[in-house]
């Protein structure tokens, strides 16, 4: 199987692991805390990869010193980095303020203008290799013609790359890209932002706004589950959230559940519907503990979402 091309931002994470949320102006200490390496694409391709799939991760690196901790990071787990260029700035990262008693996180991120990949950069890529390309909706100017390029390449050859697109900011300006898509995950807080109440909703106005090239939507929804739109079919489904006995990190929940969708619908060729449901099992065994090494617990024994 081909692997996976992840596009977006890797970052580093400092997390702090808290009694109660901060006051302001207050001088503190946390109960506990850990850095790991973060950014959407880079959380998809890892817990992609601890879902067994073959990833390569394609966001811009750096040559600074505090870079190196990321790199190391992606080795170590085999995600591929060949195509990502290079820069000379410090890496963006986000300070992460986790409460002990529900597991919720507040993230403030620090990007400094850092730059982004760009069609150039991504037009070296022999797109033959993947089976799938991930995208992060950032910078729409250059992901469009990234996008037009796959589609490019799948009316050119036999075998046809998916493209899935993580919606999660700046809805006006990353709207155009849905209809150069196979599947896109749209965020709740995205969809709040835009007075969108519910996952139904949420799916069925997106649809409407990206009408006639819409894409299969899917909207998780927190403990509420996910709702899922067919683009074939239109029919709209409902999948459970599965909550584990006491919530501890919900940093990362929805990139877990994009990769568990990713792996469930191209490796284990699942339906919409039954996707979803596994997304779901990971985005909760994901919030059951720390970081995400334990999602590879999920394969054991080949039962993924085993939890
Ligand atoms: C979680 C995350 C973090 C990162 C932030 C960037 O979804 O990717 O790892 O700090 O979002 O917005």
């Amino acid at each position: 199987m081909n692997p996976v091309l992840c596009v977006g931002c890797t970052v580093i994470d400092f997390v702090t692991i808290n009694d109660n949320f901060p006051e302001e102006d207050t001088d503190r200490r946390c109960l506990d805390g850990f850095w790991q390496r973060g950014g959407n694409a880079s959380n998809v391709s890892t817990v992609l990869r601890l879902l067994g799939s073959d990833v390569d991760f394609f966001g811009m690196l750096s040559h600074a010193g505090a870079f190196r901790v990321l790199l190391d990071d992606l080795h170590r787990r085999g995600i591929d980095v060949q195509h990502c260029p290079h820069t000379e700035m410090d890496p963006p990262f986000s300070s992460v303020i986790i409460v002990k008693a529900t597991g919720s996180r507040t993230i403030v991120h620090c990007n400094k203008n850092y730059p982004y990949v760009t069609w150039q950069d991504f037009s070296k890529i022999d797109l033959k290799r993947y089976g799938w390309i991930h995208f992060e909706a950032r910078k729409a100017s250059e992901t469009i013609k990234m996008m037009r390029a796959v589609q490019e390449h799948n009316r050119m050859n036999e075998e046809r790359i998916i493209i899935s697109l993580d919606f999660e900011s700046l809805f006006e300006a990353n709207l155009p890209l849905c209809g150069l898509c196979d599947y896109v995950v749209f965020s709740k807080e995205l969809a709040n932002q835009q007075g969108w109440q519910t996952a139904q909703e949420t799916c069925t106005e997106l649809a409407h706004r990206v009408k006639p090239n819409c894409p299969s939507i899917i909207c998780p929804w927190g403990n509420t589950g996910a709702v899922c739109l067919d683009a074939t079919t239109q029919n709209l489904h409902n999948g459970p959230a599965y909550e584990p006995k006491q919530i501890v990190d919900t940093l990362g929940a929805g990139d877990s559940f994009m990769a568990g969708f990713i792996y469930a619908t191209y490796a284990l060729r699942q339906s919409l519907p039954d996707a979803v449901d596994l997304a779901n099992r990971v985005a909760g065994h994901k919030i059951s503990q720390f970081g995400y090494d334990h999602i590879a617990q999920l394969q054991k024994d080949n039962k993924p979402g085993n939890i």
